[in-house]
């Protein structure tokens, strides 16, 4: 199959890796550059049956990786740590090779977001030795949940009932060097992004897919409150009627 660009012209066939990662996503401020990637059906769907599998397609999953490689940490919802059952992030030795050369650890460290603080431990992503996940937790959690986590992962606490996204990623980028994040959703942590003006970039992939059914529809759960950030689009990539879109603040 091959991926064309239907925007911006001239269009054409197109390698995709090559638009996902030529431009600066360093921000001057005290908190990362927040890309969030999703995949969602035509009517909005982002899950079947509760996971992402059946919305994707061969070049989603490039996309997918290639947006690991690039960033400096990846950020995650518990739910979608728990529905999708998340492991450490898997890169090729050439790409650890080329993030070791750009001064990143080899494989971007997953961190999560949770109030509950409730996981299986004994899952790869919280015993893999080589790469230790980083838990954002509210600072209110009690002491013997944050004792527990932080045996299996580094815990960063903000906020008092909930994570404050905004100090927590500020953390992030003063103590551990995150300059790029990724975020992988899921709806909930990507309204709470929204909200607190954390989003960046946005790249979405519509399946060629109605879904339908009794599931909430979006890639942005009900929030309180709306917010409006206006996002231009920066190309429209069409293969096998899937699209591959991205929005860049300043594109
Ligand atoms: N199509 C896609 O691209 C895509 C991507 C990702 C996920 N998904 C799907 O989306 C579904 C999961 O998404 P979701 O919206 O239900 O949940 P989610 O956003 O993945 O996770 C929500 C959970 O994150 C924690 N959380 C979020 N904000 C927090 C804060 N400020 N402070 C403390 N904890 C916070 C809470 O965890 P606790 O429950 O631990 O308190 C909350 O219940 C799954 O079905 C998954 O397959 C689809």
């Amino acid at each position: 199959m091959v991926v064309r660009q239907l925007f911006p012209p001239p269009g054409g066939e197109v390698d995709v890796r090559s638009l996902y990662g030529s431009e600066d996503r360093s921000l001057r401020g005290d908190r990362p550059y927040v890309i969030v990637n999703m995949v969602a059906s035509i009517d909005g769907s982002t899950a079947v049956d509760g996971v992402t599998k059946a919305l994707g397609s061969p070049t989603d999953r490039v996309v997918f990786l290639h947006l690991r490689d690039l960033a400096d940490a990846i950020l995650v919802g518990a739910s979608t740590v728990r529905a999708e059952r998340y492991g450490p992030a898997r890169t090729t030795p050439a790409a650890q090779a080329a993030r070791r050369q750009r001064g990143q650890p080899g494989r971007p460290p997953i961190v999560v977001v949770s109030r509950s603080i409730e996981f299986d431990w004994d899952t790869p992503l919280f015993t893999d030795a080589e790469s230790r996940p980083t838990l954002l937790a509210p600072a209110g959690t009690h002491p013997d949940r944050l004792e527990r986590a932080a045996r299996a992962a580094d815990v960063v606490t903000s906020g008092d009932q909930g994570v404050d996204l905004a100090d927590a990623l500020s953390q992030l980028k003063r103590d551990r060097g995150v300059d790029v994040l990724l975020c992988e959703g899921g709806p909930t942590l990507n309204t709470q992004l929204l909200s607190a003006g954390l989003i960046d970039e946005l790249c979405l992939t519509v399946a060629p897919l109605l879904i339908g059914g009794a599931q909430p529809r979006g890639i942005f759960a009900p929030g309180s409150g709306d917010a409006a950030l206006g996002l231009p689009l920066a190309h429209v990539l069409e293969e096998d009627s899937f699209l591959y879109l991205r929005y860049r603040s300043g594109a």
